[in-house]
């Protein structure tokens, strides 16, 4: 089926769209089904790179005196201290890309999984310190599906302090944006494309599938296909579909 992508960027200003046509070659190779789990890695690294290169465009430097071979000169050094928090798993491809760009950033891991049933969100681990170190937060997951992983997220870095939170995604579902923004309007979502809807079992229409089991090769079967389903999801999954639509 041909997917309709919404344009939601007049209705969620914080939502950023990348338009580059190297994001769009390289999302269509991780979006295929044919890909194996290495390629996929390697392409979630350079689509982290080219997301993360745009999602830092309106950070601040300060003025920072340096000397070329040939002369003196005013150079420039970034300013805020950053923070990358990855989203165990499947956000854990995405931070080398990140580092690779800001070797001096700090890593925080937070470990969530979605309920398959209630599709909520379940905190198992969090590597934050008692006090916020970095004042820009960059939440790195792969998958914005119905958007409580990152609402989530962004309550607990809240929480500690982060002053400035941006969610870098590589696919995001209308769904997700919506819950993400209306908790969190000042959370900037920077993704490589919103497709069309969430199936009833919560999963990215048409997406890549499951982020974690491609990049890890965790498939046993049948049975880890995307998402079980139950009435419970699906349940879920019409309740933002409305919520979505009513907006
Ligand atoms: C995936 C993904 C996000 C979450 C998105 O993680 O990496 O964290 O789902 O879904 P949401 O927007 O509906 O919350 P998953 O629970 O599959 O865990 P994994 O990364 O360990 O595979
Ligand atoms: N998590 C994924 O990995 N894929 C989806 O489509 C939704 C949530």
């Amino acid at each position: 089926m041909q997917a309709q992508m919404p344009d939601l960027s007049a209705r969620y200003p914080n939502l950023h769209v990348s338009h580059h046509p190297m994001v769009a070659h390289k999302l269509s190779l991780l979006r295929d089904k044919q890909t194996d789990p290495k390629r996929f890695r390697e392409l979630v690294r350079e689509l982290t790179w080219l997301l993360g290169y745009e999602a830092m465009a309106d950070l601040t430097t300060r003025p920072k005196p340096i000397e070329t071979p040939l002369e003196p000169m005013e150079g420039a050094e970034l300013e805020p201290p950053i923070g990358l928090v990855p989203v165990l798993r499947a956000g854990l491809g995405m931070v080398d890309a990140m580092l690779e760009l800001m070797p001096m950033s700090e890593v925080w891991h937070i470990g969530l999984y979605r309920d398959e049933r209630s599709l909520k969100p379940v905190e198992y681990y969090n590597k934050l310190p008692d006090a916020a170190t970095v004042q820009v937060c960059l939440i790195l997951d792969p998958m914005l599906a119905t958007g409580g992983s990152a609402s989530a997220t962004v309550d607990i870095l809240k929480a500690w302090g982060a002053a400035r939170i941006k969610q870098v995604s590589l696919i995001a579902a209308p769904e997700g944006v919506a819950t993400l923004s209306q908790a969190h309007p000042d959370v900037d979502i920077h993704v490589a494309a919103v497709d069309r809807e969430l199936n009833e079992r919560g999963y990215i229409m048409p997406g890549l599938g499951d982020a974690g089991d491609r990049q890890f090769g965790t498939f046993a079967g049948p049975g880890s296909e995307p998402g079980h389903g139950s009435d419970e999801t699906a349940e879920v999954v019409r309740r933002l579909q409305r919520s979505l639509a009513g907006d």
